[in-house]
């Protein structure tokens, strides 16, 4: 539907994306798609069927068919992920499935099967869609472009506050060097790379708070789309 309005929220892993995503989704009363997850549940089904990531026409065929529900709960509890039946959602958010993730998602095959998946969240009133390649592959004529960023020190270290609190042996510099490869991979790969779309509105988050970085994000879809209040 090409009279949908869509804010495009792209960046990489841990600047806040899917906290501010949602936030600005929920003020708006706008749909929300987390791409991510997407790619997530690819690596989680091939992990659930022992489809190895070197198998790219089985991940094809997996991503072509991902038998996936996502359930709005009635109050403030995220968004639960269905897979086959079983719910994911806290399975997909590891540091594992996230690597995994990474790596299924630079197969063209994978992503031009996820396609006309993600369109299909195009429906009215509008749409907050989070991810990596939003305003530059899959909504390119979406009415806002934001490339949310923050140095990958500030996002190791906000992965770090969450981690520690469920388990004290994790290691700062572990994260970031994941962190840093993960960019990398999501950067540099061929199809779809990670980078701002040209009409794209940088917002670095590395000194802002959640509230602050909502609040630049909604300034920016203000000026593009009129009073959204
Ligand atoms: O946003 P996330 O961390 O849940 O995304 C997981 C992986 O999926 C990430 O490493 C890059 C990939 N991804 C992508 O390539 N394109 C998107 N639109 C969203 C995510």
């Amino acid at each position: 539907m090409v009279n949908v309005p869509v804010i495009a929220i792209d960046g990489p892993s841990g600047a806040g994306k899917g906290t501010v995503s949602q936030l600005v989704a929920k003020r708006l009363g706008w749909h929300f798609l987390d791409s991510g997850a997407l790619y997530r549940l690819v690596a989680q089904a091939a992990k659930s069927h022992a489809i190895t990531l070197d198998n790219v026409e089985a991940l094809e065929t997996l991503a072509a068919h991902l038998d996936v529900q996502f359930c709005v709960t009635d109050d403030d509890l995220p968004v639960r992920v269905i897979l086959e039946g079983e719910d994911v959602s806290a399975a997909i958010r590891t540091e594992e499935i996230g690597n995994d993730a990474s790596r299924v998602a630079a197969l063209p095959g994978v992503r031009a099967a996820l396609l006309e998946r993600q369109r299909a969240f195009r429906v009215p009133p509008g749409l907050v869609a989070d991810g990596r390649d939003m305003g530059t592959v899959v909504f390119p004529d979406a009415e806002v472009k934001i490339f949310l960023t923050a140095s990958a020190e500030e996002r190791a270290q906000r992965r770090y506050k969450q981690l520690k609190e469920k388990n004290p042996n994790v290691i700062f510099n572990d994260l970031l060097k994941e962190i840093s490869e993960r960019d990398k991979r999501d950067t540099e790969r061929s199809v779809a790379p990670l980078r701002p779309a040209a009409d794209a509105v940088i917002v670095d988050t590395t000194e802002l708070t959640i509230e602050q970085a909502v609040e630049r994000v909604m300034a920016v879809c203000e000026q593009r789309l009129g009073n959204l209040h």
